[in-house]
């Protein structure tokens, strides 16, 4: 089995800890990670080469083709940030940016459609809800089903050490919950496509099929069109 994990702050603080507790659950598995702003440090500046010229256009197309690799071969991508001003970190919002053109209205990589997802975030007070929402709405709309979240709350401090052993203990047990939960999940059948992206995926194929008649196919409209998409063919069946 192999994962992918993006971590959205290159700190090993508490974020970093709880991730680390989180794949010990997976001992066997094969595990790349990326750690950002280290392995994606620019920002996409809005050229939008990637969706009207292709993604190999991308000024960063170096970093974000070594990332993408990684996501396409593994069965489980594990994405983690603190709650910074409410939200995911501007590390990991710019990854997600430079991840537009797979949105499902663009060009969606067939292989997300089998996979599954984990977000693992948390905060000191209040924001990590809000935190993984963020990540979540990239890897929903990249068309992943299974989706597994962790938000956490300190309460007290931002050192994991300093933390008293009750809320240790807590956090512990809700990751190794999750963890447990994705740890026997058979990684050789394709997830499960959930109705609402199926719905997600029908409304995007109408506005392709529109755009088809129309007669001014772009780099997107062709990409839906080879792979059968406005055709009978869908990512999810195999
Ligand atoms: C720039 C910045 C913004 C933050 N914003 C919030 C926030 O909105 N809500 C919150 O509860 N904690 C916030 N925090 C605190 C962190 O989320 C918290 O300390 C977290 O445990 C840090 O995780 P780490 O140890 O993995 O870096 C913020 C911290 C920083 C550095």
């Amino acid at each position: 089995m192999k994962i992918a994990v993006i971590n959205g702050t290159e700190k090993h603080g508490v974020t970093y800890r709880l991730k680390e507790i989180f794949l010990q659950n997976f001992q066997s598995a094969d595990i790349v990670e990326f750690f950002l702003p280290k392995d994606c440090p620019s920002f996409c500046i809005g050229c939008t080469s990637c969706f009207m010229k292709g993604e190999q256009n991308c000024k960063d197309f170096i970093y974000i083709n070594e990332i993408e690799k990684t996501l396409i071969e593994s069965d489980l991508i594990v994405m983690t940030s603190p709650a910074y001003v409410m939200h995911a970190t501007g590390a990991m919002k710019a990854l997600l940016d430079h991840f537009g053109y797979r949105w499902m209205p663009h060009r969606p990589a067939p292989e997300m459609f089998d996979k599954r997802a984990v977000v693992i975030t948390q905060c000191l007070g209040a924001g990590a809800k809000s935190t993984s929402k963020d990540i979540k709405h990239s890897l929903s709309w990249w068309g992943i089903s299974k989706i597994g979240i962790f938000n956490g709350a300190l309460m007290s401090d931002i050192i994991w050490d300093k933390l008293s052993e009750k809320k240790r203990k807590k956090l512990t047990e809700k990751i190794n919950k999750l963890a447990i939960r994705f740890a026997e999940i058979n990684y050789d059948r394709p997830a499960r496509t959930k109705l609402f992206t199926k719905i997600k995926f029908i409304f995007c194929r109408l506005i392709q099929k529109k755009v088809r008649k129309s007669g001014v196919a772009g780099l997107d409209n062709e990409y839906w069109y080879k792979n059968g998409w406005l055709d009978k063919s869908r990512p999810w069946k195999h």
